[in-house]
């Protein structure tokens, strides 16, 4: 398995985000205008999980990489009895509850972590892992730990939802900036695999303004053939540019 093969370094991403005002502009890159569309499509997209044959319950979700709470607040609040939270940079967490507002949202506000998905161990099951513009902060390897974390700790129908954008050169892009790569659907797909999940919805994000990366919504659970990841390998074909 790939060992941090475009370089990236955690530190240098929290001294990106360190810099970064805790607001929806501020998260979102400058992009603060797509939010309502986002939550929009995430909202149909777990509508969709709601309604399947065996849907997850609505007792308690994780927004994994929260920044300032902006999906806490306008999509998993409202659809589930708790929220916690997991988000490394300080000025975020703090920001969280002020952000959200209104005594009835916060009360429903459970532990808020302060550690990278990289190190975060879950201490309760969920019913949905909401993990949306933040995978790319992490290695191949710490992902796929992760996300086998992530599955071990899903509720009874649980489900792991991963938003993201991919390359449409079907390669992985690093950005120095920030220290992230951003995926391809292909690696994603071998990282979901390595980490023994199956993919049971996918959809892309309609609605985005051009110029931007196509982003995809996948909802995984865990993939009961243990067989499955024998001689799994993310290496494959990509590369960085
Ligand atoms: C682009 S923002 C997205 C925030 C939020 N998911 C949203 O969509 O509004 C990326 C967030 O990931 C956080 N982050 C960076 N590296 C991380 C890591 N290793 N583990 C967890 N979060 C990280 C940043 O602090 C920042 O809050």
């Amino acid at each position: 398995m790939s060992k941090n093969k475009y370089d990236i370094n955690y530190d240098k991403a929290l001294e990106y985000w360190a810099d970064i005002p805790p607001t929806i502009d501020g998260v979102l890159g400058g992009f603060g205008f797509i939010s309502d569309v986002d939550i929009n499509g995430s909202q149909i997209f777990l509508n969709s999980l709601f309604s399947d044959e065996n849907p997850p319950s609505r007792i308690v979700a994780v927004d994994c990489g929260a920044g300032i709470g902006r999906i806490t607040k306008h999509l998993l609040l409202p659809n589930f009895q708790s929220v916690d939270i997991v988000e490394p940079d300080e000025k975020f967490t703090n920001s969280i509850e002020d952000f959200v507002g209104g005594d009835n949202m916060k009360s429903k506000i459970g532990t808020i972590y302060k550690v990278g998905l990289q190190e975060f161990k879950p201490e309760k099951k969920y019913d949905v892992f909401w993990n949306q513009w933040v995978l790319g902060y992490l290695t191949d390897e710490d992902l796929t730990a992760y996300l086998v974390r992530c599955r071990d700790s899903l509720a009874d129908n649980g489900i792991i939802v991963v938003k993201e954008n991919v390359t449409s050169s079907g390669k992985v892009e690093k950005d120095e900036a920030d220290s992230s790569i951003t995926r391809s659907l292909k690696q994603y797909l071998k990282i979901f695999k390595c980490a023994n999940l199956k993919r049971i919805k996918q959809c892309k994000q309609t609605n985005f303004p051009s110029g931007i990366y196509p982003v995809y919504m996948f909802a995984l659970i865990p993939q009961r053939n243990n067989d499955v990841n024998k001689n799994c390998s993310i290496e494959g074909k990509d590369t960085c540019n």
